[in-house]
């Protein structure tokens, strides 16, 4: 893996005459159609109230709502969802504070050679690769003992207890969600919670400098997610979001406190492609920063992701079966590039 400029520090000596390095320009991110959504309600993503999804008298039907956003937008918007308050606004803090330090105090947690988790820019393969207008954080989250604990920032102070408590918290309510996701599929939700016991859950904090040139960079690549379930927070509100859908970009404005939801690839797989691991973006702009968390949730390291024999019971599979661990390696092995991944586990 090849070093690369730290984003923040580029971006604060850039004026607004100044160009920027090449490598960042990707003459794609200006000259696809984007949909900037109105008010009808065909173009917002679907909003799923987890309180509704938890009450006996509103479930079934928010529950179908649930399963017609996984069938045909593989994102949804989730509302009154029960994470404290406190533990969101004490994540909220520590991103904001560790981004506005000095770069080498936050050097101090960068990634070590040849490693993902830390301080630092997604991985670099080749000189001719573009770069994404970003710098990150990234942890390998769940199960506990998987934890690099010394990569985990100490300033602010109360950094490592706001992230343990965020993952907690996001961990439960995804397990919550995937329950019901399970039952939508026809499969047993306790086969699902075995599944999730020890699952995995890794951490992405992004920071996205302002760009002055901000429709020639992106802030990151076309993608799928490889998880099960991935859940996005806002730090601040500065939009950013663009998801793939009838060909064009879609852009996401999500609502206050909301988290963004989507289907990862293992979950498209699981389910045989009935549930849909949708290509997005993210953009950057001109005048603000932006902050978002990402928690991506897969199972537990020793499953085996393969379409669910429940459900090629009438059909054929359509992905390989592959242990987790090895999927996993494969997916940061190679370049956010679209859907390729997902394609390469196609039979
Ligand atoms: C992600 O896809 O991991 C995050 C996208 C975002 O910044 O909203
Ligand atoms: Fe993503």
């Amino acid at each position: 893996t090849l070093p690369v400029d730290n984003v923040q520090a580029l971006a604060s000596t850039l004026s607004d005459s100044d160009h920027i390095p090449t490598r960042y320009i990707r003459p794609e991110a200006g000259s696809e159609p984007i949909i900037i959504p109105g008010d009808t309600e065909d173009d917002v993503i679907p909003v799923i109230d987890f309180h509704k999804l938890l009450d006996p008298e509103l479930s079934d039907a928010e529950s179908s709502k649930l399963d017609l956003a996984c069938q045909n937008w593989g994102f949804f918007q989730l509302i009154n969802h029960d994470v404290p308050e406190e533990v969101i606004q004490r994540i909220m803090f520590v991103i904001e504070e560790f981004f506005k330090l000095p770069l080498d105090e936050k050097m101090l947690f960068k990634q070590p050679p040849g490693q993902l988790e830390g301080y630092g820019q997604m991985f670099i393969f080749s000189e001719e690769q573009k770069l994404d207008w970003a710098d990150i954080l990234f942890f390998n989250t769940l199960p506990l003992h998987v934890r690099k604990i010394g990569l985990w920032p100490t300033n602010p102070s109360t950094f490592r207890d706001a992230l343990d408590e965020y993952s907690m918290e996001v961990k439960k309510l995804t397990n919550c969600l995937l329950g019901f996701m399970a039952k939508n599929l026809g499969l047993d939700p306790a086969e699902m919670a075995t599944m999730l016991e020890n699952g995995a859950q890794r951490v992405r904090i992004n920071c996205y400098p302002p760009c002055p040139e901000d429709k020639k960079v992106l802030g990151l690549s076309p993608h799928t997610d490889a998880s099960f379930l991935t859940l996005v927070l806002q730090v601040n509100d500065v939009p950013g979001l663009q998801i793939r859908r009838n060909d064009k970009w879609f852009h996401v404005k999500p609502l206050p406190g909301a988290f963004v939801a989507n289907i990862g690839d293992a979950l498209e797989i699981l389910s045989n492609g009935k549930y849909k691991s949708i290509e997005h973006r993210a953009v950057t702009n001109a005048e603000n920063e932006r902050f978002s968390i990402a928690a991506f949730h897969g199972p537990n390291t020793d499953a085996t992701i393969g379409p669910h024999p429940e459900l090629v019971l009438k059909g054929e599979p359509l992905y390989k079966s592959v242990d987790y661990e090895s999927y996993m390696k494969l997916y940061f092995a190679s370049k956010l590039d679209g859907k390729s991944f997902l394609g390469r586990m196609k039979l």
